[in-house]
């Protein structure tokens, strides 16, 4: 198997397609003069209506951890005590960057494959009044599940603290599935390039609103690389920091031409109804899915594997027939196998799949009657 005729289906990095790849080739720039310069505001420019936001994300050279990073050591000072929402090892991680760098992490922890409760939020922020920042985690890209983020952004806006900050992991959603910054309130969404904008790794995007700017101000966290300060007044000059990744930028900006052309609602619509005939022929072939149905997300879909199966049996029978997949994280590995359905995706891919992990099936019930 080359890496030209693999269908390659693990959550990121997710495939990019020729023209991008292309665009990402072109020759060096200087990442201090207007050719960059203009590359970055059509980037800019072309990220807002996909973050729901009026205001200029920031790129950051680095991948969605370091944005996660950024979000915390950019919004708290040592000590803030911090609510981490979370279901899976994306949460997990955001929580253990905060404590990292000295906030107090109280977790709210959900059985992971099942969506966070905004009644729970509620509740623990009853509990603990003093929070200071909310981490949430739109999709949970080890579980496949979806979280609703306006209903938990409602729940922690109902205290009415004016300065509580919510900050959001859209590192696999933002892109593909509907997301509104402004809409629903949301103070830091980080997202990151080789996902959902069918391009290389490399870059994180980060939309920050006016509250999180003003809170930015007092934060006293260590940071220097990730300086939000630092991105954005060089952003205001169309440049960056430090020297940039400028070939992913540039795959980027030919990305979001492509995804423009698509249009944000054709985007969305292509991700539900791929997700959808994912599980339903997941579901034809007897599997059952990780997530709880009504949370099931439709850029990563996780299937769990009848007992008695390691998932690295089917993993390696469907790449075999040209699929890569990837495997379960943590205490899920060998119990689950995942499957990237953001991006550059269709139907055809999906078929692909399902005819793969069939195949993969079959060789095993075959194996086993030996
Ligand atoms: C939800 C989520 N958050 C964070 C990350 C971390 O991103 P990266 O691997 O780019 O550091 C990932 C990557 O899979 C993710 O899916």
């Amino acid at each position: 198997m080359t890496d030209q005729n693999i269908n390659l289906r693990v959550p990121g990095p997710t495939p990019v397609p020729e023209e991008v790849a292309r665009a990402g080739a072109r020759p060096m720039v200087n990442h201090r003069g207007p050719e960059f310069a203009a590359v970055m505001s059509e980037v800019v420019e072309g990220l807002k209506p996909f973050f729901g936001t009026t205001s200029d994300p920031l790129l950051l050279t680095c991948s969605g951890t370091g944005g996660l990073e950024a979000a915390i050591v950019n919004m708290l000072s040592p000590g803030d005590e911090v609510l981490s929402v979370t279901g899976g090892v994306f949460g997990d991680r955001f929580a253990d960057i905060a404590q990292a760098f000295g906030a107090t992490v109280r977790r709210l922890q959900s059985d992971w494959g099942t969506a966070s409760s905004p009644i729970a939020v509620a509740d623990a922020l009853q509990a603990h009044p003093g929070v200071k920042a909310v981490l949430l985690t739109h999709n949970e890209t080890s579980t496949g599940v979806t979280n609703d983020v306006l209903s938990l952004v409602e729940a922690v806006r109902r205290d009415a603290l004016p300065d509580r900050l919510v900050l959001v992991d859209g590192v696999s959603s933002i892109g593909a599935l509907p997301f509104s910054q402004d809409g629903w309130d949301v103070d830091v969404a980080i997202t990151g390039s080789q996902k959902a904008w069918m391009s290389p790794p490399g870059l994180t995007m980060i939309g920050v609103s006016e509250r999180a700017w003003d809170e930015h101000a007092r934060a006293t966290m260590p940071r220097f690389y990730l300086d939000f300060s630092k991105a954005r007044k060089n952003a205001d000059k169309r440049t960056t920091p430090f020297t940039p990744a400028v070939g992913v930028v540039r795959a980027l900006q030919q990305a979001l031409q492509l995804m423009s052309a698509e249009g944000l609602e054709s985007i969305f619509a292509r991700h539900r109804r791929i997700g959808e005939r994912l599980r339903e022929g997941v579901g034809g072939l007897g599997l059952e899915l990780f997530a709880e149905p009504s949370a099931a997300s439709d850029t990563v879909t996780a299937v769990r594997v009848p007992a008695g199966t390691d998932a690295s049996r089917l993993i390696g029978g469907m790449r075999k027939r040209g699929v890569v997949v990837a495997s379960g994280q943590e205490w899920l590995k060998g119990a689950i196998f995942r499957v990237g359905h953001m991006g550059f995706v269709d139907d055809q891919d999906i078929d692909l799949v399902l005819a793969a992990l069939r195949g993969a099936m079959a060789e095993e019930l075959l194996e086993k009657a030996v």
